[in-house]
């Protein structure tokens, strides 16, 4: 008889610059999905090849078991370095130590590891991103459902998280032809000064529309479909919220995109605080202002919904 599948959901965090909370809100994302139903299971999975630290954010100490052996071992499965976590139906597998052999992982290995995390068996899967905009870092985000980029309200970040989707969304539509000449032209576009004169997604579509219409109409529902989901962090001011909204707008203006702003956490000493005690707020029992945000988030991503402001 064949095995019931389960329909899992991928959630991937991203966000283009470092520290800006992509650990902090992967690791209690994780632990709130995981406590919501006493049914449903979630696997937090540390992607950042180059800088693993989510076992630190769940308190847990050095993993003897990483990616690095999954890698290493041809004939291991991904279940062998799935983890159990302090969190009951929430399992962990923690990133690679030794990154100088794994930072960079070759084109096999990278699918090897995506390959692992489809054939995970959980209700949630939530990847940690390392920063940037690698192509390994992409890949794992458009491996999933859903996208998250964590921005924080200042110019380096915002700057970051328009490239990292505008990155994320030409490799997307370059996966979804085989005519060289149109992979070419995706190509180009990548290149702000490219000589084509395309500088934003809706000018690649236009163009790509007018090489092969039919490939163009598939690229116009690729625009559509593709929804990354925008936290903020790191607010101080009701001004900063709005930057949620003026990012969107930008993004529908210039890209043809729409992310949906999920929400928003302040900047908060007891952020700081729970990542020293390696304590997650998720754990603290603590019902303040800073976990009542994470579970908006975490809802308005389930829910495909968006952040409502009274
Ligand atoms: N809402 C917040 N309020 C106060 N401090 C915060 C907040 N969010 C994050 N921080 C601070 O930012 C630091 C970096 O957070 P975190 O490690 O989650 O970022 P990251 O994006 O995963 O970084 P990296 O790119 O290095 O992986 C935390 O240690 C914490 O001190
Ligand atoms: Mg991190």
């Amino acid at each position: 008889m064949g095995q019931l599948i389960r329909e899992k959901e991928i959630f991937a965090v991203a966000g283009g610059k470092g520290g800006v909370g992509k650990s902090f809100l992967a690791t209690n994302l994780g632990i709130i999905l995981a406590r919501a139903n006493r049914d449903k299971s979630a696997i937090l999975i540390d992607a950042d090849l180059g800088g693993a630290n989510l076992h630190t954010c769940l308190g847990l100490p050095t993993p003897e078991t990483t990616l690095s052996d999954f890698l290493r071992h041809p004939s291991m499965r991904i279940d062998d370095v799935v983890l159990r976590t302090s969190v009951e139906n929430l399992s962990l597998i923690s990133g690679a130590q030794d990154f100088l052999g794994i930072a960079n992982p070759k084109y096999t290995q990278k699918i090897r590891i995506l390959r692992g995390i489809q054939s995970l068996r959980a209700d949630y899967i939530i990847l940690d991103l390392g920063a940037g905009t690698s192509f390994n870092t992409i890949d794992f985000f458009l491996l999933a459902d859903k996208g998250i980029l964590v921005v924080v309200p200042e110019p380096t970040s915002i700057e970051n998280a328009y490239r990292f989707i505008k990155s994320a969304f030409y490799r997307r539509l370059k996966f979804l032809t085989t005519d060289p000449r149109i992979k070419t032209v995706i190509d180009k576009a990548m290149d702000r000064k490219n000589d084509l004169g395309i500088r934003v997604p809706a000018e690649l579509i236009d163009y790509v529309g007018r090489m092969d219409a039919e490939v163009g109409r598939q690229l116009e529902q690729a625009a559509r479909n593709f929804r990354p989901r925008i936290v903020l962090n790191q607010v101080r001011s009701a001004a900063d919220i709005r930057i949620g909204y003026s990012m969107q707008n930008a993004c529908m203006k210039f890209f043809g995109i729409k992310p949906d702003f999920v929400g928003y956490l302040e900047n908060d000493e007891q952020v700081w605080q729970s990542i020293r005690k390696r304590k997650p707020i998720a754990l603290n029992g603590d019902s303040g202002k800073c976990m009542r945000n994470l579970v908006t988030i975490s809802n308005n991503i389930l829910n495909d919904a968006e952040l409502k402001l009274d």
